[in-house]
């Protein structure tokens, strides 16, 4: 079997790199010259743990090659997925230009029978869309069969994800159209759930919107127990060991970031605008994401007098630790921020200071975050890579100025903050008195009726 991937972004390459796994013959496609260059070169684009080397290794067996050529791919291959980017538009709706390019190209090029998977996340109805616009406009003796076959893997864990997915959702005209898909993914051992065309596309937006509504509804309550006196990482346990719940994205934080949660619920809420149909929950999802950065520097302004002036440390720039991802981070809106506060902002990342500093050119970087704390007011710990839980605190409280920790996802035990003479500043926790009243129980207590 051969197969073409169009888009060799963080989902191309590791779908390419699955299918190659199991022994298929894999064209990578790309339209950006230099990275199909630096691919064939072995070396891939992005940061995702193991892919170079897997990449290399089918590479050099000859099963996975990369081109340009988007017509030649679609000529050799009889299955081709899409995964090219689909961003937001300006209105929150999804930009689907990189599909429609894709799409144009394959009527073009195509010949005979091909199954095409769509693997992007589109709206739902594109799929159908496809099919019409391949129908009408492709060469007389090509015919197609349109597929839905959204993804779910998470950056930083993408490859171990794709390899052993916890399900394959196939959307299809009719089961029988579903077979060729069916059976690539035969070998992952993983439950495959076939369901319409459009179904499998909302199964991708409903599910982002969930995790997104989680991480919403946790942010809100931490918001409450700050007032109420309460910890938000014990309830969020307490909770989460219930199996209805699931403890998964429930730690409180500064809101959801990346490529995929935030335009996937902008992207529902427009289209469910464009129906007509109301969804409140994913308006509140949204304006509580929104307003986590702004609570945050409302917070770091409370403890600092004002913010103008200072110096503010910010570690972490990537959306979420173990990948080079910047897309929307709340890292780097919270930089912004800063900066057009009047704050001076000195930054460290593990992985992504290029491609940060393109974004904030007003930051200094730091190779090291201790570095990066030298003389700064506050320390703000906004992606919780591993190695910013490890750093000497005693040594941080030596280089700050002041000795603020601003622990923006709780990665650090309050107590031990403090015990390094730092002053102590979390999410959904307080080392401060509670703002709410004890509840002040009855002053007489009814007594028992004696016979
Ligand atoms: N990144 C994730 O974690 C993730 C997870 C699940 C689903 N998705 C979805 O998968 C899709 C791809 O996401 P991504 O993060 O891999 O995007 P990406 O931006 O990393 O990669 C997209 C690639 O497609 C290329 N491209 C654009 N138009 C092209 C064309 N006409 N022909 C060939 N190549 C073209 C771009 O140059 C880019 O390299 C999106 O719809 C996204 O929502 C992403």
């Amino acid at each position: 079997m051969c197969i073409a991937v169009i888009g060799s972004g963080y989902v191309g390459l590791v779908t390419a790199a699955v299918f190659a796994d199991i022994g298929c013959r894999v064209i990578g496609v790309d339209i950006d010259v230099e990275r199909v260059a630096q691919l064939q070169r072995g070396e891939s684009p992005i940061y995702e743990p193991g892919l170079d080397a897997v990449l290399q290794r089918h590479q050099s067996a000859k099963r996975l090659r990369f081109t340009t050529d988007t017509e030649e791919a679609v000529a050799t291959c009889e299955m081709i997925f899409i995964a090219v980017g689909t961003p937001p538009a300006l209105d929150g709706s999804t930009d689907l230009a990189q599909v429609q390019h894709a799409i144009a190209t394959i009527a073009r090029s195509a010949h005979g029978q091909k199954t095409i998977v769509m693997k992007s996340t589109v709206p739902v109805g594109t799929g159908s869309g496809v099919q019409e616009y391949l129908d009408a406009n492709a060469n007389p003796d090509a015919t197609f069969t349109v597929l839905s076959n959204p993804e779910f893997l998470r950056e930083g864990s993408a490859l171990a994800d794709a390899r052993k997915p916890d399900r394959i959702v196939v959307g299809a005209l009719s089961p029988y159209a579903a077979q060729p898909l069916v059976q690539l993914y035969h070998p992952f051992d993983a439950p495959i759930i076939l369901m319409d065309v459009r179904s499998a596309e909302m199964v991708k937006y409903a599910s982002n919107a969930f995790l997104a509504a989680k991480i919403s509804f946790i942010n809100t309550l931490a918001d409450l127990c700050e007032c109420a006196g309460a910890d938000i990482r014990a309830v969020a346990r307490g909770m989460g060991s219930d199996p209805r719940i699931g403890g998964a994205f429930l730690n409180a934080g500064i809101g959801y970031g990346g490529s995929c949660l935030p335009k996937d619920v902008e992207s529902l809420y427009a289209c469910a605008g464009e129906l007509g149909c109301p969804t409140p929950l994913l308006e509140a999802i949204r304006q509580v994401n929104v307003q986590r950065v702004p609570h945050l520097l409302d917070r770091i302004a409370d403890a600092l007098h004002g913010l103008a002036g200072n110096t503010v440390a910010v570690l972490g720039m990537t959306f979420k630790p173990h990948t080079d991802d910047l897309r929307e981070s709340r890292s780097i809106e919270l930089c912004a921020h800063l900066t057009a506060a009047g704050v001076t902002v000195q930054a460290h990342d593990p992985l992504a200071v290029d491609a940060a500093q393109r974004l904030l050119p007003d930051v200094r970087f730091f190779a090291d975050p201790l570095q990066a704390a030298m003389g700064a007011d506050a320390v703000v710990v906004a992606t919780e890579w591993p190695e910013y839980a490890q750093l000497d605190l005693t040594a941080v409280r030596q280089a700050l100025r002041t000795p603020l920790l601003v622990d923006a996802r709780n990665i650090f035990d309050p107590q031990q903050v403090q015990a390094a003479g730092l002053r102590y500043l979390g999410v959904g926790h307080s080392t401060a008195a509670p703002t709410a009243p004890d509840h002040v129980l009855p002053c007489e207590v009814p007594q028992p009726q004696v016979q």
